[in-house]
């Protein structure tokens, strides 16, 4: 698989990357062994950025990639961690807190349970609002130079925090939501990071399977699905956001590939630092992904494109409003 290099301090990462998240029960109900079966087609297709976070299904996540990678050389993946948010006994969440000393207890915990001695690129979920990012970027600075972290990254913050945040420490790369319906980093956020050297990985590129070509009215009905929570999966916003999805797979019919493929070949071809996360938990999903990698997107086809999805084209918010309010990334740069 082609590589990406994440950011100007950055490792080499392949131009996908694999998000394991669904894999524990976020989008309804998962099955152990199709996702460590997922995750080693994974590997064996030249995968080698795994991304999770220690509050995937609270630790869950991360035990199962410890479990799936026993047999692997710690060399051959990069795994990237999200920590800092917090949950209570019920699951629910409840706030966040990015404290250099909450970095290191979430950081100790993350290596216990993934079962190794470094993590490849950690960052804070959401900004933790009580404190200034510098005091959160110091913190995982600190654990950098004990040589617990290679890498720092961001996720779902704005260009003003960016910009603070790499002044502290070099950043490698931002993890935000990009999809052909999903445009908010095009506003500032990608060109603040271009001229930074900071990679994207981009997550949500087939907003959540809405794009895929696989969703109807009648998914997420079995066990837990968190999608469902999202305005853009309810009620009116949902027939107006399944519409651009038959429009996508309209062209790509054209085009000779799935709707899913075309999505995520197009996030890929809105630049080199850009690494779109494939959020398969199974090998049958994973296997359409990668065939993302054969779709060349013509001048012809990117112009199609352009035209059927419009900034701002999605009806609903990508989040409920509670979760709105976390995303620094929705305020505007100052500068
Ligand atoms: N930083 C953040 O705030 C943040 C937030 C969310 C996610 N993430 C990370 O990004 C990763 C990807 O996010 P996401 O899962 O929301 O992205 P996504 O790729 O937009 O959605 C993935 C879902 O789409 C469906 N799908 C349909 N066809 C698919 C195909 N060919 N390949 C893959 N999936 C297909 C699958 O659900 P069905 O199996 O039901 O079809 C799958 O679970 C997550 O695993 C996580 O690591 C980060």
């Amino acid at each position: 698989m082609e590589q990406r290099k994440l950011g100007s301090t950055g490792p080499n990462v392949s131009s996908l990357g694999l998000g394991c998240m669904a894999m524990s029960d976020a989008y309804g109900p998962s099955d152990r062994g199709e996702s460590i079966a997922t995750l080693h087609a994974a590997l064996d297709a030249g995968i080698t950025l795994i991304d999770t976070g220690d509050f995937y299904a609270m630790g869950h996540n991360e035990m199962l990639i410890r479990e799936a990678l026993t047999n692997v050389p710690r060399d051959k993946v990069q795994l990237s961690v999200k920590y800092g948010a917090l949950r209570g006994p019920a699951g629910e969440f409840v706030g966040f807190d990015s404290r250099p000393a909450a970095t290191r207890n979430f950081l100790a915990y993350s290596l216990q349970r993934l079962g190794t001695d470094y993590i490849d690129i950690y960052r804070p979920a959401r900004l933790d609002p009580s404190i200034p990012i510098e005091e959160t970027i110091g913190g995982i600075a600190a654990m950098v130079k004990a040589g617990y972290i290679k890498h720092i990254g961001l996720s779902e913050v704005g260009s003003d925090t960016i910009r603070r945040a790499h002044a502290v420490h070099p950043i490698v790369d931002l993890q935000i939501e990009y999809s052909l319906i999903e445009r908010g980093i095009e506003r500032d956020i990608l060109k603040t990071c271009r001229e930074l050297g900071i990679a994207i990985t981009a997550y949500g590129v087939l907003a959540r399977g809405l794009i895929s070509g696989h969703w109807s009215k009648d998914s997420g009905k079995i066990g837990k699905d968190y999608r469902l929570m999202s305005p853009r999966f309810q009620g009116a916003n949902l027939d107006a956001n399944l519409a651009l999805a038959e429009q996508l797979r309209a062209v790509a019919t054209e085009i000779g590939a799935t709707p899913a493929q075309v999505a995520i070949a197009w996030v890929a071809a809105q630049g080199q630092e850009i690494v779109p996360l494939i959020g398969a938990k199974t090998r049958n999903r994973l296997s359409e992904a990668l065939g993302a990698t054969k779709v060349t997107l013509t001048p012809a086809h990117l112009t199609t494109l352009a035209k059927a999805f419009p900034p701002n084209v999605a009806a609903g918010t990508r989040y409920a409003a509670d979760q709105m309010a976390h995303l620094d990334s929705e305020k505007l740069a100052t500068k």
